[in-house]
């Protein structure tokens, strides 16, 4: 019987498996409640006296070598398991990794200040909320001017001084007190107005503002940046310019770009008409380049303000203005092959 145990012993020493039913199996066969061991210990009864200590040494001894061979093969499927959980499969194709989209006003803003870049403009940033010097007294509207309420402006209650910028041209107001010209900048931002919320208008909104002051500016130098935009912004160069008015220009004009009727669409966005009201321009007015310490016997400029939602809705056929504030991700979705 002892050889026979030998021979058990030299099987559990040379089994190896990787396989966790494999290991049971083995478990079962040598430890478990009918496996080899318990036959030994039953038979330990008949074993002879003499022969008695031999013989049990030799069963714990596979006992022994039995557990220790169990315990050690778990162990190593244990960590082997471990290290899969760490690194997984290194061949299996990779996940792919949902990628995001920009924005569309982002789209739109980075377009416009690329084209404006082009003929030597910088960017310029300033606060969302202002005080009342940058956002309308210095851009000549003093306090009880009526063209104040051209834009309907949210104070804060207790300063009536702080408000939140109607426009980004206090930005300007902030670029000249601190630049001497020649002034080449444009100004992207949010701007906020006190206006009921619709597809068509929103209480806070998107603008791009330009500035151009050096010596011998004209109004033709003005038509000129405009026509440039607009060919480059929608391929089109045909415009008109529309005699308007803003406090901080003068002459002020709305500007309209030709937009044709050739699509039943074109026909939908210009009203029938085939032009399109895209920006306010005009020649700085003399006051708001005083109240910002530039001569204005030496110095003229032109500015304007393009509204950043209205085109994005306009090139990518938005219906309603408040989408570009919703973050919907079905919506935002579609802007990514956008660059
Ligand atoms: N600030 C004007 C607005 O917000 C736009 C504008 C800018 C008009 C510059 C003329 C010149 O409506």
């Amino acid at each position: 019987m002892i050889d026979k145990i030998k021979e058990y012993i030299t099987e559990v020493e040379q089994f190896t498996s990787s396989d966790k039913e494999e290991i049971e199996a083995f478990r079962i066969r040598y430890l478990g409640k009918k496996g080899v061991l318990n036959d030994f210990f039953a038979a330990f009864k008949s074993v002879p006296n003499g022969e008695k200590k031999e013989f049990g040494q030799a069963v714990n001894h596979l006992k022994n070598a039995a557990q220790e061979k169990v315990n050690a093969l778990k162990e190593a499927l244990e960590s082997q398991a471990d290290q899969k959980s760490i690194y997984g499969d290194l061949t299996r194709p990779a996940e792919p990794i949902p990628l995001g989209a920009r924005h569309p006003i982002s789209i739109v803003k980075n377009q416009i200040i690329d084209i404006f870049s082009r003929i030597g403009f910088n960017v310029s940033e300033g606060p969302e909320i202002e005080d009342d010097w940058h956002n309308f007294t210095a851009l000549n509207l003093p306090e009880y001017h009526p063209a104040r309420d051209m834009q309907d402006t949210f104070f804060i209650q207790t300063d009536p001084d702080i408000l939140l910028r109607t426009h980004t041209s206090s930005v300007q107001v902030r670029y000249m007190e601190e630049h001497k010209p020649p002034i080449r900048t444009i100004s992207p931002g949010r701007v906020y107005r006190n206006e009921a919320i619709s597809a068509r208008s929103h209480c806070f909104f998107h603008q791009v503002e330009g500035l151009y002051i050096d010596k011998g500016v004209s109004f033709a130098d003005l038509k000129q940046t405009l026509q440039y935009f607009t060919k480059e912004m929608f391929g089109k160069s045909k415009i008109r310019l529309r005699p308007s008015y803003f406090p901080f220009t003068e002459p002020s004009a709305e500007v309209d770009v030709y937009w044709g009727l050739e699509t039943e669409s074109d026909y939908k966005i210009t009203k029938g008409t085939g032009w399109l009201e895209i920006m306010g321009c005009g020649m700085v007015d003399p006051n708001v380049l005083k109240n910002c310490n530039i001569d204005s016997t030496e110095y003229s400029g032109f500015a304007f303000g393009i509204g950043i939602d209205r085109i994005a809705m306009l090139l990518h056929q938005i219906p309603d203005i408040r989408m570009l504030s919703e973050n919907d991700v079905r919506f935002l979705g579609q802007f990514k092959s956008v660059l």
